[in-house]
């Protein structure tokens, strides 16, 4: 096992991942006070929303009034999902600090969740990666479906390659792999990595993972041992994709950053900050909040 660095970059994706994938429309004052509950509990990466089409996802088709009505803490960077160049003009004109482009490492989940092919989806982020990096806004690049897809099953690391290949060409800062499905097991992270290490280091990387099957915490460990220092989590394990049937959950940015601090590396959150903002949007949504 490499060194452990002395911290661990979490980006908290439960108001974006979380809130895309559940059946009420939260308020926009219930979320405006979630995504202030996560940046007071120490959280320095947050994404927010998705500019994407309200038709796809109503539930975060308040994206706008959202990042005007965040009172922004110095130090934290505010993030959303832009699948295209309106999604990024609307994404500019509130002054987000980052955008993530997305596509999968399958074509199937490709057609069925942004309606283009993988070559189709990369070229329409040609100028949206372009306009946006002009702006000063960083990019992040997510790689969906790295383990499986839910339509075509299991997923090459090749093809994950390819499509990371594709994303750094076109310039993105960050790559984000995605469990979409939460399928993983930590020899799947193993093989992962090494199938991709040409074009990826673990290091040089941000992983995503859900928790379906219950081993997001162990996959997070064996990346860990391999030398990934960059990991998603959403508060209370809240998350899904509603054109990825079957998945649930994001990993709990709770049990992420428990997991750092037993290894000794830091992250910067505080536990108790980070469950009261958890207790406070289960009770919005009305599920039961994680002990
Ligand atoms: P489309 O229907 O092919 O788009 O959707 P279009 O370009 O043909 O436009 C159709 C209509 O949508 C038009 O409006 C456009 O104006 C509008 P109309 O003329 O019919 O009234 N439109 C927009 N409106 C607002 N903002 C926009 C926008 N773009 C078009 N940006 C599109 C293509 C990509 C837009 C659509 O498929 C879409 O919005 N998909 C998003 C799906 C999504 O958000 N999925 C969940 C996020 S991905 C995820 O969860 C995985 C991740 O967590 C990582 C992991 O777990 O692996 C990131
Ligand atoms: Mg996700």
């Amino acid at each position: 096992m490499p060194p452990l660095s002395p911290s661990l970059q979490i980006t908290e994706v439960g108001p974006r991942d979380g809130l895309q994938n559940e059946p009420c429309i939260v308020g926009l004052e219930t979320k405006i006070r979630f995504v202030e509950l996560l940046a007071a509990s120490g959280l320095d990466s947050i994404e927010v929303t998705s500019f994407v089409s309200p038709k796809w996802v109503p539930q975060l088709a308040d994206s706008e009034a959202l990042l005007r009505g965040i009172k922004r803490k110095a130090g934290v960077r505010y993030s959303a999902l832009v699948p295209n160049e309106q999604g990024l003009a609307r994404a500019l004109a509130v002054g987000v600090d980052a955008i993530a482009i997305f596509t999968a490492a399958s074509e199937a989940f490709a057609k069925r969740n942004i309606n283009a092919t993988i070559a189709e989806s990369v070229a329409r982020f040609v100028p949206v990666v372009r306009d946006a990096k002009a702006a000063g806004v960083r990019v992040r690049g997510y790689v969906s479906c790295v383990i499986a897809c839910p339509f075509d099953g299991k997923v090459a690391p090749r093809s994950v390659r390819e499509v990371t290949r594709m994303l750094l060409d076109l310039g993105v800062d960050e790559i984000d792999l995605g469990d979409t499905i939460g399928v993983a097991i930590p020899s799947d992270i193993t093989q992962l990595y090494e199938g991709i290490a040409d074009t990826l280091s673990p290091g040089g990387s941000v992983l995503h993972l859900h928790d379906t099957n219950g081993q997001a915490i162990a996959c997070a460990t064996e990346a860990i041992a391999l030398g990934v220092r960059k990991f998603d989590g959403s508060v209370a394990g809240l998350g899904g994709c509603p054109y990825a049937p079957g998945a649930s959950g994001n990993v709990a940015t709770e049990r992420l950053v428990e997991l750092a601090h037993r290894l000794g590396c830091s992250t910067g959150v505080g536990l108790a900050e980070l469950h009261e903002a958890g207790r406070f949007i289960c009770s919005a949504i009305g599920r039961a909040s994680p002990a």
